[in-house]
């Protein structure tokens, strides 16, 4: 296993190349073109471009396997030498040293697993070199592993395994192991109900939103004992990885964290993405950084004891995620649920991370009128309850149909000032007038609305 690295901005291949390394037949152009597409980085099939600047890989072959090695080195040089791109790298390319010690320098490496079975069957009708006798061939691959295995930062066998991989997150399984001490922030109701998952100091803090209050932070500044090399392990719901990214992200300038979030909502959204932050007297979020986790841990067996409330609240940011992905991922079980959402997420996170470029505003769909419907209540709405009705809303604005929000998530209007919930509308950071809608599932579109319509969809949402 890949030893958790330090603090940002060195995360996973947050400002790396993303490359994808293991043997001929595992997929790496197909999963390469698709995870390139999410997150909008260049592709680069290193196989592809040595065909294009120096003729068919058969006959480069046939002059010598060194002179064929040497170019394809040259060619993966200048791929990690450009902005970070998503590189599939031929199956042999990781046998030079040099281009072994490019990748560490300069990439984030995911080798994309393939049993050999498998990897035969998708190359021996082809005219690879390499895969001409079969005996031959799984000789090859079982002297290869080992390089592949020493070479990679994570492993992955399809193409939301790599994106996750790529942002430090992972399925259920151990929590990696950190460099240096621990201390851990955790939610003082999961606390009574689970053990966290790793030895350490433990800080509990308020259950829920109480957490992100401005004394909370202070008292774990004071409390928390770690050097620069220390790790903050965060335990519990949105609220919780929140207060405790954003304490990592101050403590003595920014200490590395692991979140292991505890909340449907947590694990499909809040944990990931790198966004921490606190409320203040003015409102929520206004205080934070980005500060993203070296590693997140999905388990979804916290959610065992999850009330009823929490989660629907997670189940609105699911289908917020079929929409935009235009995958009905609400009917898949929970596990290929939770991961496929999260894995939605972590390529739009990716292909913009720290918001520069405007990209990661779709993850905003039905939260302008959230936001407003939560603050023109005085915040007596929850959030679960605004987001559903906030999709509603947006399906609404795009003419397509609303019967999955109706089904899934029940909304009902509810009480809310208008005036107030319209001026927050008005207000909300998105700026003027902007809106996520959809042209159909899968296809968002930011754009905007002329008040009244907008008015018109908020105060629908409203009790009369
Ligand atoms: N940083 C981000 O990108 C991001 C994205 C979305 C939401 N958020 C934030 O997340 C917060 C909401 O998080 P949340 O919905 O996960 O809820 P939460 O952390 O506020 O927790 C809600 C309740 O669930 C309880 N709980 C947590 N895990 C439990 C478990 N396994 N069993 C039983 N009870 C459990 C908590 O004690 C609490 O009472 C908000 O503050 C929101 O702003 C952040």
């Amino acid at each position: 296993m890949a030893l958790v690295r330090g603090a940002d901005p060195l995360v996973g291949a947050l400002e790396k190349h993303l490359a994808l390394i293991g043997f001929m037949g595992a997929g790496k152009s197909t999963i390469g073109r698709e995870v390139a597409e999410r997150t909008a980085r260049p592709f680069v099939d290193t196989d592809a471009e040595i065909e294009r600047l120096h003729g068919p890989i058969p006959e480069l072959f046939e002059r010598g396997e060194p002179e064929f090695r040497r170019l394809e080195e040259q060619v993966v040089a200048e791929a990690l030498a450009g902005p970070p791109s998503v590189v599939a790298l031929g199956g042999g390319a990781v046998l030079s040293e040099k281009t072994r010690e490019r990748l560490c320098a300069h990439a984030f490496a995911v080798q994309v697993e393939v049993d050999p079975d498998t990897a035969w069957a998708r190359t021996s009708e082809s005219d690879r070199p390499l895969a001409r006798d079969e005996g031959d061939f799984k000789r090859l691959f079982a002297e290869r592993q080992g390089v592949y295995a020493a070479t990679g930062d994570a492993s992955a066998t399809d193409a939301d395994g790599t994106v996750l991989a790529a942002l430090g997150i992972r399925m259920g399984g151990p929590v990696p192991p950190a460099e240096g001490a621990l201390a851990v922030v955790a939610d003082q109701h999961v606390l009574t109900l689970h053990e966290p998952p790793v030895e350490g100091p433990v800080h509990s803090v308020p259950a829920g939103e109480r957490a992100k209050e401005h004394d909370v932070v202070e008292r774990l500044w004071n409390d928390i004992e770690l050097g620069r090399d220390g790790t903050l392990f965060a335990f519990g719901g949105g609220s919780t990885t929140d207060v405790a990214g954003f304490v990592a992200a101050t403590y003595l300038r920014g200490v590395s964290w692991i979140a292991v979030p505890t909340t449907l909502l947590g694990q499909v959204d809040a944990a990931i993405g790198g966004k921490t932050g606190i409320d203040t007297s003015r409102g929520k979020n206004l205080a934070g950084a980005f500060h993203f986790p070296t590693a997140v841990v999905l388990d979804r067996t916290y959610l065992a004891t999850l009330p009823e409330a929490e989660r629907r609240a997670g189940m609105a940011e699911v289908v917020k995620t079929g929409l935009l992905s235009g995958e009905k991922v609400w009917e898949l079980p929970e596990d290929e649920m939770i991961r496929a959402c999260a894995a939605f997420k972590a390529g739009v996170v990716l292909s913009d991370p720290f918001e520069r470029e405007g990209r990661r505003t779709i993850l905003n769909l039905g939260h302008t009128f959230a936001h407003a419907l939560e603050s023109g209540s005085g915040y007596t709405v929850s959030h679960g309850e605004a987001v559903a009705l906030g999709l509603l809303a947006a399906l609404r604005l795009s003419g397509l149909g609303t019967e999955v929000v109706e089904e899934l998530l029940r909304p009902e209007p509810v009480s809310a000032d208008r005036d107030a919930a319209w001026a927050a509308l008005k207000r909300d950071k998105k700026g003027e007038g902007v809106f996520v809608l959809l042209e159909e599932p899968g296809s968002p579109v930011v754009t905007t609305i002329p008040d009244d319509a907008a008015r018109d969809a908020l105060e629908a949402l409203i009790r009369k």
